[in-house]
């Protein structure tokens, strides 16, 4: 196993990472959706979407949206810092692939899809690297009907290499299993 279950957080690697969406990105054309564009959810969604784009050659297209507030609480309700605006009108009628890094509550994830299917996408897709397996907040809409997770983790905390404030530390325990000091 390439990442590591330490002090009841998951502790992952730039390389788990980057393995993980090279498997999903075979997982989504193995199914037959073949997107127009790839719509990342920032901020945890850009790396992910970049990595996929390496394998699915898509243009990405943005949202900013946060769910925390600037003291890391989670908030009433997801607020938008960044919409897509001028471009929205790119999604009328294109297959839409939304990637975020992880499914947790599904709050945020039910909030984008809603604001997206305003705008007519022919279908829109979910990819995600993580699902917590737990009880959801958020609901997928009907309209979503392909639902892609990279990995189906406990409900735990997930350290992202792109969190790391030093990030040598955060590779070696995810790839030694030593806990961080
Ligand atoms: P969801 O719809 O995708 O399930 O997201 P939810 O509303 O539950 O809000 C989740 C917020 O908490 C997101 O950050 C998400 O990145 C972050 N989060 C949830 N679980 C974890 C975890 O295990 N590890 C890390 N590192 N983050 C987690 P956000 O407010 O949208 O901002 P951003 O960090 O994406 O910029
Ligand atoms: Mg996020």
């Amino acid at each position: 196993m390439l990442h590591q279950d330490i002090q009841g957080k998951y502790f992952l690697s730039y390389e788990h990472i980057h393995l993980s969406v090279q498997a999903l990105a075979a997982r989504i054309s193995a199914s037959g959706f073949d997107p127009d564009l790839i719509v990342a959810i920032g901020s945890g969604g850009y790396i992910p979407a970049r990595i996929l784009k390496t394998y699915m050659k898509k243009p990405i297209l943005t949202v900013g949206i946060s769910y925390y507030g600037p003291d890391n609480k989670p908030a009433a309700s997801p607020r938008t810092i960044q919409w897509i605006d001028e471009v929205e009108k790119k999604l009328a009628g294109r297959k839409v692939l939304l990637v975020d890094e992880v499914d947790d509550s599904r709050v945020t994830l039910e909030y984008c899809l809603r604001e997206l299917l305003c705008h007519k996408p022919s279908e829109i897709a979910v990819a995600v690297l993580h699902n917590k397996k737990k009880e959801k907040r958020g609901t997928l809409p009907p309209e979503v009907r392909r639902y892609f997770a990279g990995e189906e983790l406990d409900d735990r905390w997930i350290c992202y290499p792109w969190d790391a404030l030093d990030i040598t530390t955060h590779e070696k325990i995810s790839r030694s299993g030593l806990a961080p000091q």
